[in-house]
C-alpha cells in the first residue's frame, strides 16, 4: 500500500471511496459534516436510519452519495466522542482497514486521522493509521504452493488533512508508521515458517540480508566461537540438536560514534520440545514461535534501518533449537554460564534463560546505556496477563517506566511485575551457584530473577513476550510484538 498526505475538501475528492468518521448518536466528525453539507444532510438522513452501530470500529458503506465526488463513502464509528481513546481510534482504523481490504476501490481517501483524541498529536494519528493499514495487508503464503493474488483491495492512500496542518514531520511520521509495520511483518515471517525452514541457521542468513542497508553490520559466531566465548549455558541447549547453534551479533550505527548503544537480546529458540523434560504433545507445533524474540530483534532493525533512525543500537540473538537427543542435557547436569556462575540444570524445558543469560553476559562489553531481551520465557506470563499484554520486569526503574510509555503509544502494551529481592529466595541450587527453575509459583518473575543474576553491569529490562508473540485458533499466527514497542522505545533515545 503507497501512502501520501493531501490537503484537500472531502467532498471534492474523485478516489474510489473516502473514509470519514462519526461518533456515536450521529455526530458526525468534521470531514463527515463537510460530506453532508455538500449533499444537503443526505449523509446524516441516511445514518438517522440506524444502520451504523455506535460502538468504535462499526462501519457502513454507501455509493453514490449526493454531493461527494467520491463513488464510495466508508462511514467509521468512533464511539462516544467524548470517550475518544488510542482504543477507539486503532479500532476504527482497523475495522476500515478491514473494509477496504475487500473492496473493489483501488485507492481510498482517509480522514479519520482528523480525530482529536486525548495526549495524541496528528503526527502520532498518521503514524497508528499507517502501521495499521499497512500491517493488515499482512499474508503469510510464503510455504503455499498457489499464491492467493487478489486483485481487490485499496493500493494507494491518501490522509487528507486541513491546508494549515501541513508540515515535513507528518511525511516522516507517515514513513515511520511504514517502517514498523515492514519490521512486524519480517518478525511474523519468521515467526510463521516452521521449525525445519527457520533454523538458527535460516535466522543468521535474514540477518546478514538485512546488511543490505549499510549501517547494519553481522557477525555470525558459530559453535566453536561460542566454545572459545565459555558459553556453557548456551552450548548445554544445543547439545539434543543436530542444527548449528548460532550466535548473532548485529550492529546499526545510526548515531554519533561516541553514543553509547542500546543492547536488544531476542531468544531465538527455533522449536522447544523441552528437551529430555519433554513437553505434552497437544499444540507442541506452536513452539517453532519460541524464536519471536529474535524475530522481534531483527523486526525492529529492520524498521530502524528503515527510518534511518539516529541511535546507535547492537542485536544479540543466541539461537539453537531445544531437542531431546543422546547428547542432550539432562535434568541435574550442571554447566558453566559465560559469567562464571556454575547452574543446575533441573528442567531442560527451562532453556530460554539458559541461552539468553550467555548473551546477556556478552553484552558488557559494549558498555551499553541500556539491555533490553525478548522472550517467549514462561507459560506463567501468559496464566498472569493472557495474550493482551506483555511481561516486563527491570533492575531500573525509569527504563521501565520509559518501556511501559513506548508501548502505550505504540498500541504495543506491556505491564510491569515486581522483581523485588525477596524472589531471589525462590532460587536456590544445593550443588550449584543457581538453578534454573525456581521453586513453585511466580514462574515470570523467577525466570527474570534468574536473568538479573546475568544483568548486575548495566540497567536492563526483560519483557516476557510468551503470550503475545503469536496467536492460537483460527487466525493462528505471529503477531509481530513488540517490535512497535521497541521502535518507539528506540525513536523516543534519538540523540539527534
Ligand atoms: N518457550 C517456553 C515458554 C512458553 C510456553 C511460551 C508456552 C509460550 C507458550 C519456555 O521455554 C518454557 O518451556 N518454559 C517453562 C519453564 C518451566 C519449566 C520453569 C514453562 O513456562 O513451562
Ligand atoms: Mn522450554
Ligand atoms: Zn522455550
Amino acid at each position: 500500500m503507497e501512502f501520501t498526505i493531501k490537503a484537500g475538501s472531502p467532498e471534492k475528492l474523485k478516489n474510489a471511496c473516502i473514509v470519514v468518521g462519526s461518533y456515536a448518536g450521529g455526530d458526525l466528525g468534521p470531514a463527515a459534516r463537510a460530506l453532508d453539507k455538500a449533499g444537503d444532510g443526505a449523509l446524516s438522513a441516511i445514518l438517522a436510519r440506524g444502520d451504523l452501530d455506535d460502538k468504535a470500529g462499526s462501519t457502513l458503506l454507501l455509493h453514490d452519495l449526493p454531493g461527494t465526488a467520491a463513488p464510495r463513502v466508508l462511514v467509521v464509528s468512533l464511539g462516544k466522542a467524548d470517550e475518544l481513546s488510542d482504543k477507539s481510534y486503532r479500532d476504527a482504523v482497523s475495522a476500515a482497514a478491514r473494509q477496504l481490504a475487500g473492496s473493489a476501490a483501488g485507492d481510498a481517501a482517509f480522514c479519520l486521522a482528523e480525530a482529536e483524541l486525548p495526549h495524541r498529536d496528528l503526527a502520532w494519528r498518521l503514524a497508528q493509521a499507517a502501521q495499521i493499514l499497512k500491517d493488515s495487508i499482512y499474508r503469510c503464503d510464503e510455504l503455499k504452493s498457489k499464491k492467493e493474488e487478489s486483485k481487490k483491495g485499496v493500493k494507494k492512500l491518501v490522509f487528507v488533512i486541513k491546508g494549515k496542518e501541513v508540515d515535513e514531520g507528518l511525511e516522516a511520521a507517515v514513513r515511520r508508521g511504514e517502517a514498523i509495520a515492514d519490521g512486524m511483518a519480517l518478525a511474523k515471517t519468521l515467526g510463521n515458517l516452521p521449525g525445519n525452514v527457520c533454523t538458527p541457521g535460516y535466522l543468521a542468513s535474514t540477518a546478514r540480508k538485512l546488511t543490505k542497508d549499510h549501517k547494519i553490520k553481522v557477525e555470525v559466531h558459530e559453535r566453536e566461537d561460542m566454545e572459545k566465548l565459555g558459553m556453557g549455558a548456551l552450548l548445554s541447549v544445543a547439545r539434543g540438536s543436530h542444527e548449528p547453534p548460532k550466535f548473532i551479533v548485529l550492529h546499526y550505527k545510526g548515531g554519533k560514534a561516541k553514543d553509547k548503544p542500546i543492547v536488544l537480546v531476542g531468544k531465538g529458540i527455533t522449536f522447544d520440545t523441552g528437551g529430555i523434560s519433554l513437553k505434552p504433545g497437544e499444540a507442541m507445533d506452536e513452539m517453532k514461535y519460541d524464536m519471536c524474540g529474535a524475530a522481534s530483534v531483527l523486526g525492529t532493525f529492520k524498521a530502524i534501518a528503515q527510518m534511518d533512525l539516529p541511535v546507535n543500537v547492537i542485536g544479540l540473538i543466541p539461537s539453537t533449537e531445544n531437542m531431546p537427543g543422546g547428547s542432550a542435557t539432562k535434568p541435574g547436569d550442571i554447566v558453566t554460564s559465560m559469567s562464571g556462575q556454575t547452574i543446575e540444570i533441573l528442567n531442560t524445558d527451562a532453556e530460554g534463560r539458559l541461552i539468553l543469560c550467555d548473551a546477556l553476559t556478552y553484552a558488557e562489553r559494549f558498555d551499553p546505556v541500556a539491555v533490553v531481551d525478548v522472550a517467549t520465557l514462561t507459560g506463567a506470563c501468559i496464566i498472569a496477563l493472557g495474550n493482551l499484554t506483555s511481561g516486563l520486569m527491570a533492575n531500573d526503574d525509569e527504563l521501565a517506566a520509559e518501556l511501559l510509555a513506548s508501548g502505550q503509544a505504540a498500541g504495543d502494551k506491556a505491564w510491569q511485575l515486581p522483581l523485588w529481592d525477596e524472589y531471589q529466595e525462590m532460587l536456590k541450587s544445593n550443588f550449584a551457584d543457581i538453578p534454573n527453575i525456581g521453586s513453585k509459583g511466580a514462574g515470570t518473575i523467577t525466570a527474570a530473577c534468574f536473568l538479573s543474576r546475568f544483568t548486575k553491569a548495566y540497567k536492563w529490562a526483560h519483557l516476557d513476550i510468551a503470550g503475545t508473540a503469536w496467536k492460537s485458533g483460527a487466525d493462528k499466527g505471529a503477531t509481530g510484538r513488540p517490535v512497535p514497542l521497541l521502535t518507539q522505545f528506540l525513536i523516543g533515545r534519538t540523540t539527534h
